[in-house]
């Protein structure tokens, strides 16, 4: 009875050891065939002859692609980026060649394909479910806090509540700050009305203090504060020099490639770098390869020297460029690639990857403990080309489609990066994007230029002046950035 049992046990054990082979060896051959299949895409599908049509066109690469600028042409500042970043890098080429894999299964089994037709869902219900994850303390977190990405404020969701007018006034002026961009400088601009500089951002549950610099300077005590990006990160970046200016003014060192302005009472250092799309760049024939897994070395080779990194990015996305995985062209944001979107990976796929690769690159990386805190998509306020019109933070937030989905796709990578965190540095979200989506008030508009007053309502060669419905007036919204940063860092330090 026993050995029968033992021999009918062994028999189905065998059947199942045989089972489990062969379920294993088929997993093998399909991980093989749809490798070969992946890495054979490139060369056989035309999207390579695609891309290559598309090269020979360079007049239209600055297409906007997918994103709803309509006749608006979004600003990007190229003023000063870096002839280093151009230079290809030997570093960069030897590491971080392996693809970010929870974006790219995605991307590459289609189930991502459709994300920019969700446009137009409301943006409150997306704004309910995300802060359903996102809400720092509403949540019974405390078990497990320290790396899962929440910043904690007691119980203040510093995202959700509204904003309010608040006469004191701006934390400087074009006149104390000397440092201030000329095409930010509204006031110096000619525009004509000032209440956008007055509007604070109230939390429901608490409220955010005003900027106390000398403060901040003794919190970062020997600190070095990086700010990494685009025109957009110089933005907060000199926003945070203006508001520290007022109490001391710094020196400025470093070079072209890395910004540094050092406050001697506390030797603290505020850094920036310029790196547009946060991950390796090439322009070998002109047109700029964006190579979506290695992180951008313009910054990562600095990263342990940092104590706290704000890192943005997105707009430069919608510029025209190809897209490399592991050296294949993948896809690109080019004219003619709209077709075929199913094996190719557009802007906002480029994105998700892009975020993760930097964000993993970040978390993981063994000689950094700083603390990293993702400032998410700036909006933008093209309506028609133009913002100027607005005086007052908008009452509705209006949908627009393009800056949800990149949101999303920044905050999905976030949640990725989140669970690799190891050895002591920490990753926060500072989830700004719905937040400014009322400051339709807070660009520049026709104001983002020193002529504009001589310029305004004409229109220039037949053609209308363009406006700067992306960055923000100094003073203005970005200063509320910094006081937000200024919070989570109190946490965090
Ligand atoms: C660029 O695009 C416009 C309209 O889409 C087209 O008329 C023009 O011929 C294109 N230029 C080139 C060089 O393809
Ligand atoms: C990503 O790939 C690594 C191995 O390369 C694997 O251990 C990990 O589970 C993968 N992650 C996801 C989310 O698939
Ligand atoms: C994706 O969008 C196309 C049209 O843009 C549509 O035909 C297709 O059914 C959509 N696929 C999914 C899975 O929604
Ligand atoms: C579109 O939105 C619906 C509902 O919000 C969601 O279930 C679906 O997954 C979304 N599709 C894509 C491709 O994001
Ligand atoms: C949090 O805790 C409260 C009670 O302490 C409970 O009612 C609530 O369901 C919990 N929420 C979650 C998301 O676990
Ligand atoms: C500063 O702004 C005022 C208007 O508030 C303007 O008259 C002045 O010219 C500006 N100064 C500079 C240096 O931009
Ligand atoms: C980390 O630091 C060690 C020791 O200084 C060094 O050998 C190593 O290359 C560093 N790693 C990285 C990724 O910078
Ligand atoms: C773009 O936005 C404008 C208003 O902001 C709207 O009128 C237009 O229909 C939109 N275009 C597309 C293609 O969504």
């Amino acid at each position: 009875m026993e050995i029968a049992l033992s021999k009918k046990f062994l028999c189905a054990c065998t059947v199942q050891r045989s089972l489990v082979s062969s379920v294993g060896i088929m997993v093998l051959f399909l991980i093989t065939a749809s490798w070969f299949l992946v890495s054979s895409r490139s060369s056989i599908f035309p999207l390579s002859v695609k891309v290559a049509e598309d090269i020979q066109n360079t007049e239209n690469t600055t297409k906007m692609g997918s994103g709803n600028h309509s006749d608006g042409r979004l600003i990007l500042d190229a003023r000063d980026i870096p002839f280093a970043e151009s230079k290809k890098s030997r570093k960069a080429e030897a590491g971080f060649t392996s693809i970010p894999n929870s974006s790219y299964d995605k991307i590459r089994s289609g189930e991502d394909s459709n994300s920019s037709e969700n446009s137009t869902k409301t943006v409150t219900e997306r704004l309910d479910r995300r802060i359903s994850i996102w809400a720092p303390a509403s949540h019974n977190t405390s078990s497990h806090s320290s790396n899962s990405g929440k910043a904690k404020f007691g119980d203040c969701d510093l995202y959700h509540g509204k904003w309010i007018y608040d006469p004191t006034g701006p934390l400087y002026t074009n006149i104390t700050c000397p440092v201030l961009t000329q095409s930010q400088n509204c006031q110096g601009n000619g525009r004509p009305d000032k209440d956008y500089e007055n509007w604070r951002w109230k939390p429901d549950q608490c409220n955010i203090p005003r900027f106390d610099a000398r403060k901040f300077l003794e919190m970062m005590k020997g600190k070095i504060l990086a700010f990494i990006g685009d025109s957009v990160a110089r933005n907060q970046m000199e926003s945070m020099l203006c508001i520290l200016w007022q109490v001391e003014a710094p020196r400025m060192r470093g070079n072209r490639r890395m910004h540094r302005w050092h406050f001697r009472s506390t030797s603290t250092t505020i850094v920036r770098i310029w790196s547009s799309w946060l991950v390796h760049k090439s322009a070998p024939r002109g047109i700029v390869r964006v190579h979506l897994d290695k992180p951008d070395e313009a910054f990562f080779e600095f990263l342990p020297m940092f104590d706290v990194v704000v890192l943005s990015s997105g707009h430069w996305f919608s510029k025209g460029s190809i897209y490399l995985l592991n050296g294949d062209i993948v896809g690109s944001q080019l004219k003619h690639s709209d077709r075929d979107q199913r094996n190719h990976i557009n802007s906002m796929n480029a994105y998700n990857i892009a975020m993760e690769t930097v964000l993993t690159a970040i978390a993981t990386h063994p000689n950094y403990t700083g603390v990293t805190i993702l400032r998410t998509y700036s909006p933008d306020h093209y309506n028609g080309g133009s913002c100027s019109s607005n005086a007052e933070p908008a009452k509705k937030l209006a949908g627009n489609g393009h800056t949800v989905t990149m949101h999303d796709k920044q905050v999905e990578s976030f949640k990725e990066a989140v669970k690799k965190v190891s050895n002591g540095s920490k990753l926060r979200l500072m989830d700004i994007t719905e937040v400014f989506g009322y400051r339709h008030d807070g660009h520049p508009g026709r104001y983002g230029n020193p002529d504009a007053k001589n310029l305004m309502g004409r229109h220039i060669g037949g053609r209308r002046q363009s406006e700067d419905c992306l960055h923000w007036c100094m003073p203005g919204p970005v200063d509320i950035w910094n006081e937000i940063l200024f919070e989570i860092l109190k946490r965090e330090l």
